[in-house]
């Protein structure tokens, strides 16, 4: 996600600030920015290192601001990459989250005469505290003001002219960071990007915003009343920090995903009015009204998300849905009749099967949405309509967060498409609303089992091959399983559907095939018990996941990590995780170097 640094002391600030962006890259990125007070602003798509060249020694001044940006609202591109500025230059702001009402609030500006440069969010914030000030008010009423009115997410970090020898910060949903340094203070989006210069840090809660000088900070609330709170100290060093603390990128991508599923529903799911609204879909929704049939295609961990989507869809929504490897429906002739709707699934956007299946489906005249989490990628730019992730790079080769988005975004798609068809019942779109809401929660405490999961993955490790098998909503996360731990592990692992063992795979099956089964609570339980019966029968020895409370597969199973209760629609979100940390754990166990499995590419270009 996108990254903030801050700084204002007695230093030249340009130097800190890159250096501060380049603590930040492990998050990824897409372009970056600076300014430094008195001196200017300096922008660079790319690399951080396109940044610092562009700067030199150019911008003189010790306050200044600094981002790293992951394209949410408009293209990767200097105009759009922060810092930005209202009309005169004077503020100059960078922020992470998203304003939701920023449409709105543009709209008004304009009509009042502002001038906007980019196509982001963000710049609404500047041009909205320019106005403020025209009331007469000091610079902290027009921001504070500024604040009341927004809404959405804001980690924000503001300079402006009118106070060259203050930064102002803000958090709400974002995280920000006060580094207290002697006789100078750093801001940042994490920690990690703070601890080379000092480890006496104050996180800001929601609703906080301060005022900092070179030698003060003072934390407010938003009635503007004054908050005290003593700087903690870090205990982290330097090298732990470059992975914000974890090991890899594969662990903190996994560990991300209780907020990935916030990310994801954030701006689309209104949790006071339990509505979805998917605004990015408004372009298509009369063709959506009417359309006859449905085709999903992807490739990988992206396909699997679509097959989550495909039950979703047809138990819910009532539209006849397939789903195809792109690598097939590019080149089997398919057949796109009228009132056909494609849906790609994409991390990267570019993936070159994908890429070809959808070309092909536009070419027989088919309405092509897709969920893609790089804005500005060709399948991004080629599709009539995105859904994006708004979930930050994914950068662990294997892909963990993006899966979790992708099938996230499948729910909402599901309670959007149901609505606008009248296919779901008022009180079904309510519960399963509120099973969303309720999700983050529920991931949080499978994470939080990781170091249990740990434990049984060190009694797995042994093995050279496994099954993996699911029926229904966890039949996809039988692939998805045995798809992570193939690999990052190099072990043996086929996914398969519980129903079909009979027809073949359980021939494999002796004291040295494990099998992982997924046995949640759902309506397909007992036939899942019986699954597993018939492996204990042949000396298999099986790792369940199951719902918590469940008491039957303690006994049954060798081994069962509980997972928290959901809606069946909803339960491969919790069901994958689990097996996301089994799979890194095997891996790892085996000496592996997880975030880049041999053989792998992140982004498959080519065929
Ligand atoms: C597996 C994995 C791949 C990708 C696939 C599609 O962990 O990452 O299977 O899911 O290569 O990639 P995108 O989503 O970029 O189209």
């Amino acid at each position: 996600m996108c990254g903030i640094f801050g700084y204002i002391g007695k230093q030249e600030a340009a130097p800190i600030l890159i250096n501060g962006l380049k603590a930040l890259e492990y998050r990824g990125y897409d372009s970056a920015g600076l300014y430094v007070v008195g001196a200017g602003c300096v922008k660079a798509v790319g690399q951080v290192k396109n940044l610092e060249a562009k700067v030199g020694d150019g911008l003189r001044g010790s306050v200044g601001l600094a981002h790293t940006r992951w394209a949410t609202h408009g293209v990767p591109s200097e105009v759009n990459s922060h810092p930005h500025s209202d009309c005169e230059g004077k503020i100059w702001l960078a922020h992470n989250g998203i304003i939701e009402n920023y449409g709105e609030l543009k709209a008004e500006l304009i009509a009042k005469g502002h001038k906007f440069a980019s196509a982001t969010d963000t710049e609404v914030v500047a041009h909205l505290i320019e106005e403020n000030l025209k009331e007469g008010i000091s610079f902290s009423a027009a921001l504070l003001l500024a604040l009341k009115t927004i809404r959405g997410t804001y980690g924000l970090v503001i300079s402006s002219v009118h106070e060259p020898e203050k930064l102002y910060i803000a958090r709400k949903g974002s995280p920000i960071v006060l580094g207290i340094g002697d006789g100078e203070n750093f801001v940042a989006s994490d920690p990690s990007a703070i601890v080379p210069h000092t480890k006496r840090v104050i996180y800001l809660n929601d609703g906080e915003w301060a005022e900092l000088t070179a030698d003060t900070y003072q934390l407010y609330d938003l009635e503007g009343a004054p908050i005290a709170r003593e700087p903690q100290v870090i205990e982290w060093s330097v090298e732990q920090t470059k992975k914000g603390g974890y090991d890899h990128f594969m662990m903190k991508e996994i560990m991300e995903g209780d907020n990935v599923i916030k990310n994801s529903i954030r701006g689309r799911l209104n949790e006071e009015t339990l509505e979805v609204k998917l605004p990015e879909l408004d372009v298509v929704a009369d063709k959506l009204k009417d359309i006859k049939r449905i085709i999903i295609t992807s490739c990988g961990t992206a396909l699997y998300s679509g097959m989550v989507g495909e039950y979703m869809i047809e138990e819910i929504a009532k539209v006849p849905v397939e789903i195809e490897y792109a690598s097939e429906f590019r080149y089997r002739s398919p057949i796109v009749e009228p009132g056909t709707m494609i849906i790609s699934i994409t991390q990267s956007g570019e993936t070159a099967d994908t890429l070809a299946a959808i070309r092909e489906a536009k070419r027989q005249g088919a309405l092509v949405v897709s969920i893609v989490n790089t804005v500005g990628s060709t399948i991004a730019r080629e599709s009539d309509a995105v859904m994006f992730n708004q979930i930050g790079p994914e950068i662990g080769v294997a892909s963990t967060k993006a899966f979790m988005s992708q099938v996230t975004l499948f729910a909402l798609f599901t309670l959007y498409l149901g609505k606008l068809r009248g296919t779901i019942e008022t009180e079904m779109y309510t519960k399963v609303v509120q099973e969303i809401m309720a999700l983050p929660e529920k991931i949080k405490t499978i994470l939080s089992k990781e170091a249990e999961i740990k434990v049984v993955a060190s009694k797995y490790a042994k093995f050279d091959d496994f099954l993996f098998m699911g029926r229904k909503y966890t039949f996809p996360i039988a692939f998805e399983g045995a798809l992570k731990l193939k690999e990052i592990s190099y072990v043996h692992a086929e996914g398969y559907g519980a129903g079909e063992m009979k027809h073949g795979p359980i021939a494999m099956i002796d004291e040295n095939f494990p099998t992982v089964a997924l046995a949640l609570s759902d309506t397909v339980y007992e036939k899942m018990v019986s699954n597993i019966e018939e492996i204990k029968a042949r000396s298999g020895k099986v790792l369940a996941i199951a719902t918590e409370g469940n008491s039957t597969l303690a006994s049954l199973a060798d081994d069962v990590i509980y997972v928290p209760e959901t809606i069946e629609m909803l339960e491969a979100l919790l069901a994958v995780v689990p097996l996301q940390i089994f799979a890194y754990y095997i891996g790892t166990g085996r000496g592996y170097d997880v975030d880049k499995p041999r053989n792998l590419a992140k982004s498959v270009t080519v065929e």
